[in-house]
């Protein structure tokens, strides 16, 4: 009996310096972002984004040093589950930040939930994450599928459009997309026709641009991103579609792009938390030293990787960087409004951001803000229980 106390004490004195070490040491952050495929390049802005952030609090978050874990995800949920694992597992990283496809943030937020483990997930806007699967641990720094779509279906529906087709990626992200601009266009009295899609990663638009051609609708909802953006606008351009019918997109259809697109994004209409323009004093400062530390123009991505790693400095420095303590690092997030370059933003309950969405044009080689389209916009967070 004495002997059975002696060594549960001892095992007590022992485990406690070791919990403490783990809270002293250098905070682990698994960046679980795509590097290669046609997501690559918004997987580097988020992590510049990342680096900067922390870069500025000299390195240091809750007095704790960054150690970072990197992992190309691929944009392959087939592979997530086993790269999360490895993460949470392995490497015993403290914090979890992806990823940029929404199937992939699903693993991540399933294995995130089931270990207890803080995500942040620095783009990819799956509903669910911030809806059924929505939990303590879990926090978003981007959007909701739902927020940029609904918002450019009032826009169209208020522009005068009756008749709709939209085309996308055959995943979570593209289906949630085009539904929530279905639910704003057919509320404003406007109709979907059609919905085209095709498989991801996939870039054969040719026979989904003939039918285009062929249904003649008012307008064109579309949600792509990435290499598979610059591909479809250069496309829609080249079948001569832009002359005749205008192309709507959620944002990512022209962020982090316009180099590629060159002339064939001009005019393009688009929704998003973000612009080129918004000239505000956050924004600027923001701009200018992201263009300083890594020589190019700053995008969506690259703010949202910004933000998540503020969302990680405003629970980190409450807990006084001891991670164990998720209720309170969960509580000082909620109550707390993020200095966003987007605009300064609170997230919902859901833990997704309530914010402005804005209406872009592409001019030249800005999303140039025209006007804010939905005020302080929050995801309807369908099924979250918390
Ligand atoms: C997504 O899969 O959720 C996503 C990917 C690229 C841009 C925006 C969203």
């Amino acid at each position: 009996m004495n002997l059975l106390r002696t060594s549960l004490i001892a095992t007590c004195v022992i485990a406690a310096p070791l919990a403490m070490a783990q809270n002293t040491g250098k905070l682990k952050v698994g960046l679980m972002l795509p590097y290669t495929g046609t997501y690559a390049a918004l997987g580097t802005a988020i992590e510049n984004g990342f680096r900067l952030f922390v870069a500025e609090q000299g390195g240091k978050i809750g007095g704790r040093e960054i150690e970072y874990v990197k992992v190309d995800d691929e944009s392959d949920p087939s592979k997530a589950t086993d790269n999360v694992n490895k993460l949470v597992k392995r490497d015993h990283v403290d914090v979890l930040v992806g990823s940029v496809h929404s199937g992939v943030a699903m693993a991540m937020a399933k294995v995130a939930k089931d270990t207890n483990t803080l995500l942040i997930v620095p783009n990819a806007g799956a509903d669910a994450v911030t809806g059924p699967m929505c939990a303590p641990n879990i926090f978003r720094s981007s959007f909701s599928s739902w927020q940029p779509a609904y918002a450019m279906g009032e826009v169209a529906a208020k522009k005068g459009a009756k008749k709709a087709v939209t085309i996308t990626h055959k995943y979570a992200a593209g289906d949630e997309s085009v539904r929530a601009f279905r639910e704003a266009f057919e509320k404003g009295g406007g109709q979907v026709v059609k919905d085209l899609n095709l498989p991801f990663p996939g870039v054969e638009f040719q026979a989904l641009l003939t039918e285009i051609a062929a249904l003649k609708p008012d307008v064109v909802y579309t949600f792509f991103a990435g290499g598979a953006a610059v591909k479809f606008v250069k496309d829609y351009a080249a079948a001569g579609l832009k002359k005749s019918i205008p192309l709507y997109g959620a944002g990512f259809l022209t962020d982090g792009t316009l180099d590629a697109q060159g002339a064939d994004a001009d005019g393009l209409l688009t929704t998003l938390h973000y612009a080129d323009s918004l000239n505000t004093p956050r924004d600027n400062s923001f701009r200018l030293a992201y263009a300083k530390t890594y020589k190019l123009q700053p995008d969506v991505y690259a703010v949202q990787g910004y933000d998540a790693a503020q969302i990680l400095a405003i629970g980190t420095n409450a807990v006084k960087g001891d991670l164990n303590k998720k209720a309170e690092f969960a509580a000082a997030v909620e109550k707390t409004k993020i200095d966003s370059p987007r605009g300064a933003f609170m997230l919902s309950k859901a833990h997704n951001p309530v914010q402005d969405i804005y209406l872009r044009q592409v001019v030249g080689k800005e999303n140039k803000m025209l006007s804010v389209a939905s005020k302080a916009l929050a995801d309807p967070a369908r099924g979250c229980k918390m």
